[in-house]
């Protein structure tokens, strides 16, 4: 830190990802993305007329996309806000939603970003305990004081409460933003999509990152009542009006309306996620029960951190988070089945090594 960062964010300890080898040495099991390419009908969009393109700006309000976004659920354009990732999305939420009097609600054990924008932001927070089986109480959100944020499914647990179960929570904070962040909802879990005509305080995020295939092209969206998304887009103009590229624009586009590759992708990475979870269970080991594109698993054998370093010797990426509730696990992206099997036949010889 320099003399010169400011004294206010000195507290600030940034987010640090997941590694991002750039070469094709690991099986990447670390940062949840798709293992299968994108639509065919992405490759098609990115043409060298769109590159030449690229010496214009690209379009603040982001039509082509909310136009397809709109049409694929149903909902007005101006329900939809468009962001560079779900990350900014949900980092514009924080800020347009909460504030001194206004705390940022959210579990002991979820994604590590949202304690980072509350701190960016000064902004407090009330952090309820996950129960003992890392479930969500809903009920522990009612009247929550404060902006709530929800990943359902969770992160890194991968465990989701029903639909029912977060009308309970937005029925009892009608007061209260719920921003609900549905990166991983597509496999498997219950999206609160249809939800939003009854509920104003109800924000759901989404994003390309994960059942779109699309990580690296960076577009999250928030669905909301038109007055929530009119907030959003304050902070958004306020801060980067152009924050989505042409090419990804196109690409987003392009995928979202290729609706049955989208299925098909999500149903294999669904039924190797089932497939992954029983082997890891007959081998011993303690699975979550997850309506993700990703296992959060432990064993007695070996420690969490340590699992993580003999995997990644053995050319496996995994996650390891070190805070003590999640220090036993590791965090395993669903790969292809190819991927898949590789890594089961690393970890078996790996745990028979242990002694197992
Ligand atoms: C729960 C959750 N929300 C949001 C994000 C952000 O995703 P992106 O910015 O790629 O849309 C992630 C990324 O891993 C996540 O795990």
């Amino acid at each position: 830190m320099s003399r010169f960062f400011t004294k206010t964010l000195e507290e600030l300890e940034p987010y640090v990802p997941g590694e991002q080898p750039q070469n094709q040495k690991y099986i990447k099991l670390n940062t949840n993305e798709n293992p299968y390419p994108p639509s065919p009908w992405v490759k098609e969009v990115l043409t060298a007329d769109e590159a030449d393109k690229l010496r214009l700006y690209s379009d603040p309000t982001c039509k082509t996309l909310v136009d397809a976004l709109s049409a694929r659920y149903d909902l007005e354009p101006d329900q939809i806000m468009l962001g560079n990732g779900s990350d900014e999305v949900l980092a514009f939420a924080v800020r347009a939603f909460c504030d001194e009097n206004t705390p940022l609600v959210f579990p002991d054990v979820t994604y590590g970003c949202y304690p980072i924008w509350a701190s960016l932001n000064r902004i407090s927070t009330k952090i309820i305990p996950l129960e003992e089986d890392f479930s969500i109480d809903p009920t522990k959100y009612y009247n929550a004081g404060g902006t709530i944020v929800l990943a359902n499914p969770n992160a890194p647990t991968g465990m989701a409460l029903t639909r029912d179960q977060m009308e309970g929570i937005l029925k009892n904070n009608q007061e209260n933003v719920v921003i609900v962040d549905e990166a991983y909802v597509d496999f498997g879990a219950e999206s609160c999509l249809n939800l939003i005509p009854y509920y104003d305080n109800l924000v759901v995020v989404q994003t390309f990152s994960k059942s779109h295939n699309l990580a690296g092209a960076r577009v999250g969206y928030a669905m909301a009542q038109a007055s929530l998304i009119e907030d959003l887009n304050r902070i958004k103009f306020s801060f980067h009006p152009y924050n989505i590229n042409r090419l990804s624009m196109l690409a987003a586009a392009a995928s979202i309306q290729d609706v049955a590759y989208f299925r098909n992708c999500c149903e294999k990475i669904i039924r190797t996620r089932e497939e992954t979870a029983k082997t890891l269970k007959e081998m011993g080991l303690e699975v979550l029960p997850s309506k993700a594109n990703f296992l959060f698993a432990r064993t007695d054998r070996i420690l969490g951190a340590d699992l993580y370093k003999s995997l990644k010797a053995r050319g496996v990426l995994v996650r390891h988070f070190g805070k003590p509730r999640t220090a036993p696990y590791v965090r395993i992206t669903i790969g292809t089945d190819e991927e898949m099997k590789a890594f089961l036949n690393i970890l078996g010889d790996l745990l028979r090594g242990q002694g197992a």
